[in-house]
């Protein structure tokens, strides 16, 4: 059987509204959606006796944690291979190999990345030919983030963050990303998100229009000042070493400073590539900071390699 290797970005947050919790436990979002260079790659081979199977490999196991992601049943691809096979009929089975680059709970998608990626590999090993926009309908029931892995490039997030519309957006970035030791469950940020927030009223999220006409003009400098994260407060409650992160970070000249999504990873945005270089030298003395790496955005969504 002829495998099929499907390369799929991780995400960052340019900004992250978020409003009170819904009956259903999720949180209604205002997002934008950006697709970075930091792949991961998943492989799918077909097999005949219909098992499906997972194996993980890191080159950076400090930085990514492989040891963390389940190897069995729990993990997100193995979900989205069950999905499609439910969905489509087939009874053919699947050896699933993942090459783990985006770090593992960093707040940067790096499990609904290997669902998304998944989905498009055994697509192709199977031979079930779902369209894309077949492939999204399935993403949104695997997790709030896969459909935008799917698509990639810079989309507005609304819903629970599965709802992707297309942003006028113009410009390349260069980002620098500071890692942190331990990860962060993206679960446990939204709780404390409520818990600060008990006996507040949490407006409806939006997206802010400075973001929008800085994506617009393509003008990193106008985009630095308008990144926003509505989960910093209650990341930094739950890793206050964070804070010394980005800092550092400013004070090294970023022309903005957030948390990515729930966190911990930490994304500075730099104005070319020298730039970053004095950014990341920066945040190498930063005690939280286990890992810097350099990236660029927007790119392509999960695609066959
Ligand atoms: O959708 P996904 O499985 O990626 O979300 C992981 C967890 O993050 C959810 O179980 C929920 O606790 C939290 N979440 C949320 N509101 C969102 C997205 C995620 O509360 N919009």
């Amino acid at each position: 059987m002829t495998p099929a290797n499907v390369r799929v970005p991780a995400k960052i947050n340019l900004c992250l509204g978020v409003g009170p919790v819904r009956d259903d436990g999720y949180h209604p979002l205002a997002t934008v959606y950006q697709a970075v260079d930091l792949h991961d790659e998943v492989r799918a081979t077909a097999r005949e006796d219909g098992q499906i199977t997972v194996a993980v490999h890191a080159e950076l196991d400090a930085r990514t944690e492989a040891a963390d992601v389940p190897e069995d049943d729990d993990n997100l691809a193995v979900k989205a291979a069950r999905l499609l096979r439910d969905r489509t009929g087939v009874d053919l089975g699947v050896d699933l190999a993942i090459r783990k680059v985006i770090p593992v709970a960093g707040g940067m998608a790096g499990g609904s990345a290997d669902a998304a990626a998944a989905l498009v590999a055994c697509n192709e090993a199977w031979g079930t030919g779902l369209s894309r926009a077949a492939l999204e309908v399935l993403a949104a029931k695997l997790g709030s983030d896969v459909p935008f892995l799917l698509h990639g490039g810079n989309a507005i997030g609304s819903g629970r963050g599965e709802a992707i519309s297309p942003v006028l957006a113009r410009g390349s970035y260069h980002w620098v990303f500071a890692m942190a030791h331990q990860g962060l469950s993206t679960a446990a940020v939204y709780a404390e998100f409520d818990r600060l927030n008990v006996g507040s009223t949490v407006a409806d999220p939006q997206v802010p229009d400075a973001l929008l006409a800085a994506l617009r003009a393509g003008d990193a400098e106008a985009l630095g000042g308008a990144l926003s994260n509505d989960l910093t407060e209650a990341a930094l409650s739950l890793r206050p070493e964070l804070e010394d992160t980005l800092e550092i970070g400013i004070e090294a000249g970023a022309l903005g400073a957030i948390l990515s999504g729930s966190g911990p990873t930490a994304l500075f945005l730099a104005s070319d590539e020298q730039h970053g270089l004095d950014i990341a030298f920066a945040l190498g003395s930063a005690a939280g900071c286990a890992d810097v790496v350099q990236s660029r955005g927007p790119v392509p969504g999960a695609r066959l390699s």
